[in-house]
């Protein structure tokens, strides 16, 4: 087990979705005794932790997002035994347990929402963001859900709206209460006795609203739309100014990291949905006193191209700061990399240059199941769609079940993730890149992320350095010089598919070991299709 307190910086995390990574008992719904059977596999890729998204009690509208209890996990899952039995087998292994906390809302059937929905005087009423409706009835202010529709659901027991920013089911705490606080900061409290050692922290800067309720102004005519959202999701024609990111949420940031302090080695990542995200990054991130770090969706939002790529990491130095970033390809809630960005790519080469960008870069990683696998996003017919996302806004948006398929370690039927059928289909596409077939083939993708994610790791330059970016004269290469304790790195990444070429300094020190097959003859750089070179700077 690791003794270094800041493994986070700079560290890979492996997110595993919990309903589909493996099913040990044959419902067809995967669980905790399933991830723990495999956490060998998940530690032979050298990364530094997994994060699991939500495994606590809940009615599973959302699957998981929608908490009922805060303290238990959910039958489905197994029991807290087997979940500390998976934190042990984990921590054996030098693997740190995060866990997904969704504290900005809960399931309709958490019994403070019960509580709080009875009538305007109880206990709990103010536990959650209730408003009277307009004089002519209809919701009190124009803020939208997510997921499509008001935010308000009108409540026939108070006779007033609650603010829901995803399903009706998931009603929004109020932050105000600093009684809601509280109870949030004691459940965290818990799974950090439990031993947990950190917190993917779900839509963090939706915590508080603005107590004014007024309306979110339009995106003014001719400015981009920011949200990260579908844009066929009317979400998205709002800047939204009072209903997310309120600048009260800082300080409960600072009262939540001063609980984290007091467990050496923990750590939290936010997820940020914001019209500015990076602004929003380095506010909660900068300074030492709120955020660990929070996850960018710079990768999933757009295409890889060289200009992107230079233009991310260009604000991010000049907004973010001493922020730190968690960079991510792929999640639980967009198409697979594979299909997005790299469906007319070489399937095997593209995935492995995507990874190498992001194991480059200043900040932390995060890796989703199955994309060590390349797996491409799966096609889930509609009469099988389970995600309440994706079934209102189908065809056109098809919801998030394409990448939450099971993962795939055998090319049986049902992937060796079940014995039964799944609660999603296993794609049959997915079946010749599962593990088994992978690890047996020496060629594979599996063994390629696996060679360069160990040899990340031995690069202090890599893991900890500074970023500045590096023009290698080529507009079609990435050019970047990571330094750290006087050693500088230089890297360069050819994202295209032709052979790129350069014209280099003398004196660079080649690194190998990473499995690039970029070449150095004299001053002149030649790095093939989606291929990476290393060196040492003198
Ligand atoms: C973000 C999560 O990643 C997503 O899966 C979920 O539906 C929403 N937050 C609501 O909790």
């Amino acid at each position: 087990m690791t003794t270094n307190l800041n493994w986070w910086k700079g560290g890979i995390i492996y997110q595993i979705y919990p309903r589909s990574f493996m099913d040990a008992n044959g419902d067809g719904v995967g669980d905790l005794a399933g991830i723990t059977s495999k956490l060998d596999y998940v530690a032979s890729l050298g990364v530094d932790a997994i994060w699991l998204s939500p495994i606590f009690t809940s009615p599973m509208k959302d699957f998981g997002y929608d908490v009922s209890d805060y303290r238990d996990i959910d039958p489905m899952f197994g029991s807290l035994a087997d979940f500390k039995t998976l934190i042990d087998r984990s921590h054996e292994l030098g693997l740190k347990v995060m866990i997904d906390q969704v504290i900005s809302h809960s399931a309709d059937v958490h019994p403070w929402f019960e509580e709080s929905r009875q009538d305007k005087t109880n206990p709990k009423a103010d536990w959650y963001v209730w408003a009277d409706p307009k004089p002519d009835g209809s919701p009190p202010n124009n803020w939208l859900s997510i997921f499509g529709g008001s935010a308000w659901k009108w409540d026939s027991r108070r006779l007033q709206y609650y603010l829901h920013n995803f399903l009706e089911s998931q009603p929004d705490f109020n932050f105000h209460n600093p009684d809601v606080r509280q109870a949030h900061l004691d459940n965290m409290r818990f799974w950090l006795e439990l031993g947990v050692d950190g917190f993917r922290l779900d839509t963090v800067n939706f915590y508080f609203h603005s107590e004014g309720l007024e309306d979110n102004p339009p995106v003014p005519v001719g400015e981009p739309k920011t949200m990260g959202a579908p844009h066929d999701n009317p979400y998205t024609y709002q800047r939204h100014v009072y209903d997310l990111s309120r600048p009260e949420n800082l300080e409960f940031l600072k009262d939540m990291r001063a609980m984290m302090d007091e467990f050496p080695g923990s750590t939290t990542v936010g997820e940020i949905g914001d019209d500015f995200p990076l602004k929003r990054m380095a506010e909660y991130t900068s300074g030492g006193d709120k955020l660990h770090m929070a996850y960018t969706f710079d990768f999933l939002n757009k295409p890889h191209t060289p200009d992107y790529i230079r233009d991310v990491l260009k604000n991010m130095q000049e907004i973010v700061g001493d922020g730190w970033p968690c960079w991510a390809l792929s999640n639980h809630d967009v198409v697979r990399s594979r299909t997005r960005w790299g469906a007319d790519e070489d399937p095997e080469a593209y995935p492995l240059i995507a990874l190498a960008l992001i194991l480059s870069l200043r900040g932390s990683v995060c890796l989703y199941q199955g994309e060590e696998l390349g797996l491409p996003e799966a096609d889930v017919p509609f009469e099988r769609i389970q995600d309440p996302y994706g079934i209102p806004l189908w065809p056109v948006f098809k919801g998030r079940d394409g990448c939450r398929t099971p993962m795939v370690w055998d090319n049986s039927e049902q992937g060796g993730f079940s014995t039964v059928e799944p609660w999603l289909p296993v794609d049959a596409h997915h079946l010749p890149l599962s593990v088994a077939e992978q690890e047996a083939n020496p060629e594979a993708l599996l063994h390629k992320v696996r060679q360069l994610i160990h040899w990340r790791q031995q690069q202090p330059a890599l893991v900890n350095g500074e970023l500045s970016q590096l023009d290698v004269g080529n507009a079609q290469l990435i050019g970047l010089v990571r330094e750290y304790q006087g050693t500088r790195l230089l890297v360069v990444l050819n994202m295209t598919s032709d052979t790129q070429q350069a014209t280099v300094n003398s004196g660079l020190v080649e690194v190998d070991g990473h499995g690039f097959t970029s070449t150095l003859e004299g001053q002149t750089l030649t790095l093939p299709a989606y291929q990476a070179f290393y060196a040492r700077l003198s």
